[in-house]
C-alpha cells in the first residue's frame, strides 16, 4: 500500500515537474512593486530549471523590461531585448538556461528596487529513485522523464 502510494506520489510529481513550475515573482502571493521587497533574496532561493515560469504580478504603474546585464546593472529601460510588458501580468517561461536580466522602466523604481536576475539550469534527465521494482508494484514509467530538483550547483558563480 505504501509502495503503490509513494508509486503514484512519483508519478504525480514527474509530471508537475515536466509541466515547469510558476514561481510568482517575490514570492508566493508575491508583487512585483517598489515597496521593499528584495527580488535577489527571493531569486537566490529558487532553482530555477529550464521550462518553469516566472509570474509578474504588479499594479498598472508598473511593467516588466527585459534588458542587457549592462542595462540591468545601470537601471536603463530604454532598449529592453524585446517589447515591454504592461498590462498587470505578465509571464515569462524560462526556455533556455543562463541568465535574464528584468526591471521595471517606470522613473526611479529599480533603482529603489525593481530588479531582479534569474540565472536557469538545464533540466537533468534522471532516473526517479522512489520506484520500487518488487513485483507487485507496477512497473515502472520507462518514457516518464523525471528530473532531481535538489540542489544543483550554481555555474558562473
Ligand atoms: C502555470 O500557470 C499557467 C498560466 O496561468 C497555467 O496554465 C499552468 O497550468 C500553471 N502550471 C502549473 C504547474 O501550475
Amino acid at each position: 500500500m505504501l509502495k503503490a502510494f509513494l508509486w503514484l506520489a512519483t508519478i504525480a510529481m514527474s509530471i508537475n515537474l515536466a509541466l515547469g513550475v510558476n514561481y510568482t515573482v517575490g514570492g508566493q502571493n508575491g508583487r512585483w512593486t517598489q515597496a521593499g521587497i528584495n527580488y535577489q533574496t527571493w531569486a537566490s532561493s529558487i532553482t530555477f530549471l529550464v521550462g518553469d515560469n516566472l509570474i509578474f504580478q504588479y499594479s498598472l504603474n508598473h511593467n516588466v523590461n527585459e534588458v542587457s546585464k549592462e542595462d540591468f546593472d545601470s537601471c536603463s529601460a530604454s532598449n529592453p531585448l524585446q517589447p515591454r510588458f504592461t498590462g498587470g501580468t505578465t509571464i515569462i517561461t524560462l526556455t533556455t538556461q543562463g541568465s535574464r536580466y528584468f526591471i521595471c522602466g517606470t522613473s526611479n523604481h529599480c533603482l529603489l528596487g525593481m530588479k531582479v536576475e534569474i540565472d536557469t539550469l538545464a533540466t537533468s534527465e534522471s532516473p526517479p529513485t522512489l520506484i520500487s521494482s518488487s513485483p507487485s508494484s507496477p512497473p515502472p514509467p520507462n518514457t516518464t522523464p523525471s528530473r532531481e530538483r535538489g540542489r544543483l550547483p550554481l555555474f558562473g558563480k
